[in-house]
């Protein structure tokens, strides 16, 4: 298959990319300046020169391709509403260059909180709407399975950690680093789940060839990782403490990430093992911060 991959310069693309060419498919990756260009084309993938912003980039894309994977997102925290206009008018325009083919348009989403302690599955579904999370992108281009796309979301673990990873969990090393504590929100018992990089690359490929249209993929290995022991994971890596921090003082402790930090997110990937003979091998989240990946 031809893919065009957005976000094939990033974290999660780097990944994808060599798994897709591993597997025979053609890759024609998004780039938006030479060093991403150059990024590109050392995977051994074409290149197609656009941008997120540049909606005729996107669907000269789509429509030279077999299928797309859209990773790409701008993440300045900072503007959080004007990331996700971007994104729904980013998958607006990918997926009705698809409509009507019967092709997949696999995009990146993340997993939501449902209700209070709820664990997500695949079923459940998020809110649309321009106001909603990432531009209520994944609400926005699930419908378009009713229009001849073969939309997959996927659903990506708050963390896709291994080595080279400057997420999530690289900020949290960082806001350790800087304050001299690895801190917790409040009891610390809400969750992250977790994925790595490796198992995510293989399902993101898996959903490719067989994903069904219109369903939710959860790029999930670790269902809940409470956030006080990836803490004090961190902690004992740089040799800091790791105190609770208020709920209260978690923006000014923390900047942008509290937000994130502060959210129980659990998620299962049953569903997802079972639909596409997915079995993460690992390493765990404890794994990697153990082997100093984050706070060397
Ligand atoms: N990593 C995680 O733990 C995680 C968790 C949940 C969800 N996700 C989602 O998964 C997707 C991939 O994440 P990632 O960790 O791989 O992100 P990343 O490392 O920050 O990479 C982002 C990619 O998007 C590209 N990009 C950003 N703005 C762009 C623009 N205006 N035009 C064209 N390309 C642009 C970047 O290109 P440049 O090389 O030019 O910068 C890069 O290739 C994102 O949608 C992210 O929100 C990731």
């Amino acid at each position: 298959m031809k893919v065009f991959v957005t976000g094939a310069s990033g974290w999660i693309g780097s990944a994808v990319v060599p798994e897709l060419l591993a597997a025979g498919h053609q890759v024609v990756g998004l780039a938006r300046s030479d060093a991403s260009a150059a990024a590109v084309e050392r995977q051994g993938a074409e290149v197609l020169r656009g941008s997120l912003d540049d909606l005729a980039s996107l669907a000269k894309g789509a429509a030279e391709a077999d299928g797309v994977i859209h990773l790409a997102f701008n993440h300045d925290f900072s503007d959080y509403a004007g990331a996700g206009r971007t994104e729904r008018a980013a998958l607006t325009t990918l997926a009705s260059t698809l409509e009507g083919s019967g092709r997949p348009l696999l995009f990146a989403a993340g997993t939501a909180v449902v209700a209070p302690g709820q664990v997500i599955t695949e079923s459940d579904r998020t809110q649309g709407g321009a106001d909603s999370p990432r531009g209520g992108g994944e609400a926005l281009a699930l419908g378009y399975a009713d229009r001849g796309v073969r939309p997959v979301s996927l659903r990506f673990a708050p963390t896709v950690h291994g080595e080279g990873d400057h997420g999530f969990v690289g900020t949290l090393a960082a806001v350790a680093r800087q304050t001299g504590v690895a801190g917790y929100i409040g009891d610390g018992t809400h969750r992250w789940s977790a994925v790595h990089v490796r198992d995510a690359a293989r399902l993101v490929r898996l959903a490719l060839e067989g994903g069904a249209a219109g369903s939710a993929v959860h790029v999930v290995a670790e269902e809940g990782v409470e956030t006080r022991v990836v803490a004090e994971a961190i902690g004992h890596a740089l040799g800091v403490p790791s105190p609770s921090v208020a709920p209260e003082d978690a923006e000014a402790h923390f900047g942008w990430i509290g937000r994130f930090f502060a959210l129980d997110l659990p998620a299962s990937s049953a569903l997802t093992q079972q639909s596409l003979g997915w079995t993460p091998t690992g390493p765990t989240l404890l794994e990697d911060l153990a082997a100093g990946y984050y706070t060397r």
